[in-house]
């Protein structure tokens, strides 16, 4: 990609792709500070150069530990690049194992820093409409943020707030008053997201498709059928509270100054050692007894203040010199680039913890055989398969609730190993990411299981 006026900075990978465009990493030669780039391409729809203006505007105003921070935007000609903080965990949902979810201590701590990020939104009268695993990363320190503004808008000015009537947002994510009225209030219906988001950390599965009644699973919640999946996985505590988060009335949906006071908000999780590994089922709830505060909130900003460093040089305006910039003159920012694992856990550096993902895996053949079990094993599970690049492939299928998923493999030829990445392009990241899981045991007889480390200095 030729990005004009980066000069200093090396683009060393693609970081994530949507219906917009592109978010690529720039790390700089000098400093090795990294930030994301979003590219946006505006086709000359004035709406759409609209929307992309509303998405700066708004975003540039937001400062917050829990909200990815702005750093600038540039425009050049019919593509809008935005700097922001660079999330080197990556995305919540690659910490959600499907139809498990995580710990009860993580999902606790996230839910924490996720209603931080909101309700310091709706203090300065913003709505974000897509919270969702997706729009959530995390940095080096696993601190959330919160992040993709693209529909967020002003519901209070000046201490006036307006009703909004766009339907928009993620079907699985969207209040059940935004299907049912022509009108709806905006903070309930961020609440309710982060309901279903708090869901899926505990259950690793979404609990309906869309809240309408016609949909069992919904009218099985209405029914407060909790013996069911996903509730029965659920411990009291936090069900106690996504009773209060998913209330279908609007009104009647607990605040966020009220989820502040939620006994399982305030105290956590009861007992760490229980709800850090397997989960028991709900049976030993008497037993609660109050943890210690340990999960109280850590905010800090991991990020070096990079407007002192050298981004300012991106973001002022310079002659239109088309500076192509040329491959990483680092190795580490070229393993970076391809990708490699790493040792997992707390020695990990930031750098090493950059490159962690859980959508790929090394094979233990080349790239052709590779690709050909990969197609095999693909046709086998009736899935989409074309062959985009020599070393791209795009699967597409449709996933259990009838919607498309769409995701690209990249084969990334590494000497002795193969790189497999899996990256979601279009689709429900939980349903991804179990298709993921079916096709890497499918291919287990070609996966390594060999940890490569990274050679770091
Ligand atoms: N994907 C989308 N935005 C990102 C960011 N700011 N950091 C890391 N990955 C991202």
């Amino acid at each position: 990609m030729v990005v004009p006026f980066v000069q200093d900075w090396d683009v060393v990978q693609t970081l994530g792709e949507g219906a917009y465009g592109e978010v690529r990493l720039l790390v700089n030669r000098q400093t090795e500070e990294a930030v994301a780039l979003k590219v946006i391409g505006t086709s000359q729809a004035k709406d759409c150069n609209e929307n992309v203006r509303k998405e700066v505007c708004i975003h540039k105003m937001l400062s917050h530990p829990n909200i990815v921070r702005f750093f600038g935007h540039r425009k050049e000609g019919p593509t809008v690049y935005l700097f922001l903080e660079y999330c080197s965990g990556g995305e919540l949902f690659d910490r959600i194992e499907p139809d498990v979810g995580m710990s009860e201590t993580d999902a606790h701590r996230f839910f924490q820093q996720l209603i931080s990020a909101v309700e310091y939104l709706h203090s300065v009268g913003i709505t974000h409409r897509d919270i969702k695993p997706e729009n959530i990363l995390l940095n080096d320190k696993d601190d959330l943020k919160l992040s993709d503004f693209g529909l967020a808008t002003v519901f209070r000015f000046r201490g006036n707030e307006r009703l909004l009537n766009r339907l928009c947002g993620t079907l699985p994510y969207v209040a059940p008053e935004l299907l049912s009225q022509t009108e709806y209030k905006a903070q309930p219906a961020d609440i309710w997201a982060c309901g279903i988001v708090l869901t899926a950390m505990l259950a690793g599965e979404l609990p309906w498709d869309q809240p309408t009644e016609s949909c069992q699973e919904y009218s099985d919640w209405l029914q407060k059928k909790t013996y069911l999946t996903p509730w029965k996985k659920i411990q009291l505590m936090p069900l106690s509270l996504l009773s209060k988060l998913l209330m279908v009335s609007p009104d009647a949906r607990i605040s966020i100054a009220d989820i502040q006071k939620d006994r399982w908000f305030t105290h956590g999780v009861r007992d760490p050692l229980i709800s850090g590994g397997n989960k028991p089922l709900r049976s030993d709830v008497g037993l609660a007894s109050r943890s210690s505060s340990d999960d109280r909130m850590q905010f800090s900003s991991s990020q070096p203040d990079l407007a002192a460093g050298g981004l300012e040089a991106l973001l002022i305006a310079q002659p239109r010199s088309q500076v192509c910039f040329s491959q990483p003159t680092k190795l580490e920012h070229m393993l970076l680039g391809s990708q490699l694992l790493c040792t997992p856990g707390a020695s990990q550096s930031p750098w090493q913890r950059l490159v962690r993902r859980m959508t790929r895996f090394f094979t233990t053949v080349n790239a052709e055989a590779s690709l050909s079990s990969l197609k095999d094993t693909c046709e086998g599970l009736a899935l989409g398969f074309k062959l985009t690049c020599t070393k791209q492939v795009t699967v597409s299928t449709l996933d259990k609730r009838n919607n498309k998923l769409i995701f690209k493999v990249y084969l990334l030829d590494m000497n002795q190993w193969v790189m497999l990445d899996f990256r979601l392009s279009k689709g429900d990241g939980l349903e991804f990411k179990r298709l993921f899981v079916k096709i890497k045991q499918k291919l287990g007889d070609i996966v390594s299981t060999q940890k490569i480390l990274l050679p770091l200095s």
